[in-house]
């Protein structure tokens, strides 16, 4: 579809715009339940009936879509270097989910010509008004360029483990976002505790570090049990919060995302304009 079709689409649905409120899901070390995170909260709130996209930026390993059963047609770099639209390589997932593909070659992404670069954002600034959220899927650490995507984001998901490793990696994330953006929104997430009382205990002790040593405030969010589901789900290739409705973590999961809309999703003001603005300014000046 060209992009004035989809203008006047959308034009005829203006009465149900949104603004996307954009959430970078991180960690310090890899491998710590990212990915099943960010894609099970976010079909959590689909599920709940909220307009939902994710965006796989996990550079080089990109596997949302694996995690889904889907095998993307199409990547970010195709959008730009074959003339498509975004409408054209957003694929629908499971619980009408919405996704988009980084893909291997996203890695030169920071290197595009003014060109290419005015594209991607014109083509981002076409959904923003599609979607109640926009989850972004970083990969592990950061990079130059998902470190632009975390600091332009409205919120950043710290997820951990409770090794002291993935804590302290974890740790080094949260302080290098605190050092550049003091008032961004960080929202701690535990996630593969053996006990409640290890993912509770674990919740506080990260609190009160990044109070006692950044003056920081984050928001607890909460802990996710370690389940063998979520290895069963990842094998069968289904999100555990469809696979099993039932198993302990999609039930922790379900609170975590309720905590979320009642405690901390006020109706404050969200602009995805803002996101767009800041993306655009980030990468101006690290050129
Ligand atoms: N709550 C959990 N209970 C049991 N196993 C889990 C849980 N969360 C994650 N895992 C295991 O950890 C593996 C890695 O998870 P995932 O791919 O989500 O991590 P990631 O942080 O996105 O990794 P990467 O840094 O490579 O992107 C999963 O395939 C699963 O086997
Ligand atoms: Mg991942």
């Amino acid at each position: 579809m060209n992009d004035q079709a989809e203008s006047l689409r959308r034009l005829t649905q203006s009465s149900n715009e949104k603004n996307a409120k954009v959430i970078a899901v991180v960690s310090g070390k890899g491998g710590v339940g990212k990915s099943n995170v960010c894609l099970n909260f976010a079909i959590s709130l689909s599920k709940l009936g909220k307009k939902v996209a994710i965006f796989d930026l996990d550079i080089g390993m990109a596997n949302l879509d694996i995690l889904m059963g889907l095998s993307s047609k199409y990547h970010i770099v195709d959008m730009l270097e074959n003339q498509l639209t975004i409408w054209d390589i957003i694929e629908k997932g499971p619980a009408n989910i919405s996704y988009l593909a980084g893909g291997s070659g996203f890695s030169s992404f920071i290197q595009l010509n003014e060109e290419l670069m005015q594209r991607f954002f014109q083509q981002l600034e076409l959904i923003g008004q599609s979607f109640d959220y926009i989850f972004l899927d970083m990969g592990a650490g950061a990079t130059k360029e998902s470190i632009q995507f975390m600091l332009a984001a409205h919120e950043v998901f710290v997820v951990t483990t409770p090794e002291p490793t993935a804590m302290t990696d974890a740790y080094a994330m949260v302080k290098y976002i605190h050092l550049h953006d003091e008032s961004k929104p960080l929202f701690l997430i535990v996630n593969r505790s053996e006990t409640e009382q290890e993912g509770l205990r674990t919740l506080a002790s990260f609190q009160r570090v990044a109070k006692q040593f950044l003056n920081k405030e984050l928001q607890v969010l909460g802990f996710l049990p370690n389940d063998k589901v979520v290895i069963k789900a990842v094998k069968s290739q289904t999100p555990f919060v469809i696979f099993d409705e039932k198993a302990k973590v999609s039930l922790s999961m379900r609170r975590l995302v309720n905590e979320y809309l009642n405690d901390f999703e006020k109706e404050e003001e969200r602009s995805f304009g803002s996101f767009i603005k800041k993306m655009k300014m980030l990468f101006k000046e690290n050129k």
